[in-house]
């Protein structure tokens, strides 16, 4: 029996401002993320809750660096295509297309790498997967507007995007508009942009950054259908999804109030605001910055299909006291009885990959997208220049498993499935090299040394065959 579609798109993710280096090179401006240094200072920047933006001489930044993909991108892509992928997951780096973000004019040359990208992976028969931006904003727009706090930014995004859109007219067919979109409640300066500003209420400027990048979402769809109505414009968010610490109806119902953390953006991007949110944001005295006709375009510019990543799941108890660390940590979660050990905060659920692919295709029904999956590790290199990744494999292997599962039983449509970090990357987390996700190894380490050469793991060789047989082979 037919499992997966023929025309499944299987492939691998990366972003630009983990990859591309070349931070200043022909004419690019500085992004968000580069002045944001690894290390355990890291999520204050991204909670949104530092000011000084200036690179300080005793931190480091490898996203500086990337893993030079700005130079490398062929033999990189050359990789990609021999593990039979049919299509790639990137993202555009704003600030190479608008070096500031409010010029009047793009830079050429930034295109011009793009145009260069595309051609390679045409050559390959490779799909282009695009995020328009992936944790990614001129750094200039961050410093003078204050990011998606500002409505200006609405502006900026649609001129940025309408370049891309023309540019890129028949060659991208598939676009993404805003990275795990969902996370700017809890991480606004990673994806919106946004430095919170302490004498002002903090949800009220999260839900002010949150309207805006939802209505530029909007209008992106709006654009890139009138430039090209057979683009087909998606949203995506951070998909693990909350189970309820027991059956007790409290705990059923504080799962299903977190779970609306991500429904809320998907429902507005996918219908209109849900009536959940209106209230709570009425009962907290929090105002939508409604304007002119934002209502017109949320409604009449939802996305054509969903995407998102899912690494784990999450478990919340309706116990205030059980609750406790979640309480105290946003990005915290009660353990699991039923998984296995924590890995890098995380406990491997790929069941969990079934249930979210059926919940969200039950309340949409619209197509669905895997744009990210995998295990990020500390990978060994042996003495024969090799990595045994038996333990990525493995989790792979379970999860798409479970995704195979929710196609061929559940029904559900799904397009694509693109493996996170396919190549090793720099993290978004730690803003490090060690936590590894690719199938392909990349010799640069936390301390920016290395030479960068690229080593095929032994996962590498698995996805090549989970490839050539369309999923069926999977030892
Ligand atoms: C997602 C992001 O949250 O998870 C990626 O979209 C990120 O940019 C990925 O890299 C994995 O997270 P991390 O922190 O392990 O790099």
């Amino acid at each position: 029996m037919e499992t997966l579609p023929k025309n499944f798109l299987w492939g691998g993710a990366i972003a630009a401002n983990q990859v591309e280096g070349s931070y200043n090179e022909d004419g690019r401006g500085l992004a968000n993320m580069d002045v944001v240094p690894s290390g355990k200072n890291r999520f204050q920047y991204m909670f949104g809750n530092v000011k000084d933006l200036s690179f300080k001489e005793k931190e480091k930044y490898p996203v500086l660096k990337g893993i030079d993909f700005y130079h490398r991108y062929k033999e990189d892509i050359a990789l990609f295509a021999e593990m039979g992928f049919k299509v790639l997951r990137l993202s555009i780096s704003w600030s190479r297309i608008f070096p500031r973000g409010d010029e009047e004019h793009p830079n050429e040359k930034g295109l011009q790498f793009y145009d260069d990208i595309f051609k390679e992976l045409k050559k390959y028969h490779i799909e282009p997967l695009v995020t328009l931006s992936h944790y990614d904003f001129p750094l200039y727009l961050v410093k003078e507007y204050g990011g998606f706090k500002n409505r200006n930014m609405i502006d900026f995004y649609k001129k940025y995007v309408t370049v891309l859109f023309k540019r890129y007219k028949g060659v991208v067919h598939y676009w993404l508009t805003f990275n795990e979109i969902n996370c700017t409640l809890v991480l606004p300066y990673l994806s919106a942009g946004v430095i919170i500003d302490q004498n002002e209420s903090r949800e009220q400027q999260l839900y002010n950054a949150t309207h805006h990048l939802l209505v530029a979402s909007a209008w992106a769809v709006k654009i890139g259908h009138e430039i090209d109505p057979t683009n087909k414009i998606g949203n995506m968010f951070a998909g693990g999804t909350w189970y309820p610490y027991t059956c007790h109806p409290q705990d059923i119902f504080a799962a299903i109030t977190k779970n609306r953390d991500a429904f809320f953006f998907c429902d507005v991007q996918a219908r209109g605001y849900p009536s959940y949110k209106l209230r709570e944001l009425e009962r907290k005295g929090i105002t939508i910055p409604f304007e002119d006709d934002d209502k017109e375009i949320l409604k009449n510019n939802t996305v054509d299909f969903l995407s998102f990543s899912y690494y784990a799941t999450h478990v919340v108890s309706g116990d205030e006291r059980i609750n406790e660390e979640i309480k105290n940590n946003p990005l915290a979660t009660l353990k699991n009885p039923y998984l296995g050990e924590i890995l890098y905060k995380r406990q491997d659920d790929p069941i969990g990959l079934r249930n979210t692919l059926n919940m969200y295709y039950d309340r949409y029904q619209k197509p669905l997208m895997v744009v990210e999956n995998g295990l990020g590790a500390q990978d060994e290199v042996d003495e024969n220049n090799k990595i045994h990744d038996t333990y990525r494999i493995d989790y792979l292997r379970n999860h798409i498993l479970a995704m195979e599962e929710a196609v061929r039983i559940d029904g559900v449509e799904l397009w694509g499935y693109t493996s996170w970090g396919c190549i090793d990357l720099v993290s978004a987390s730690t803003g490090e090299m060690h936590k590894r996700y690719g199938f392909v190894y990349v010799n640069y380490q936390d301390d920016c040394s290395g030479n960068g050469e690229r080593i095929r793991k032994d996962s590498f060789y698995w996805y090549k065959k989970v490839i050539s047989s369309q999923g069926r082979d999977l030892k």
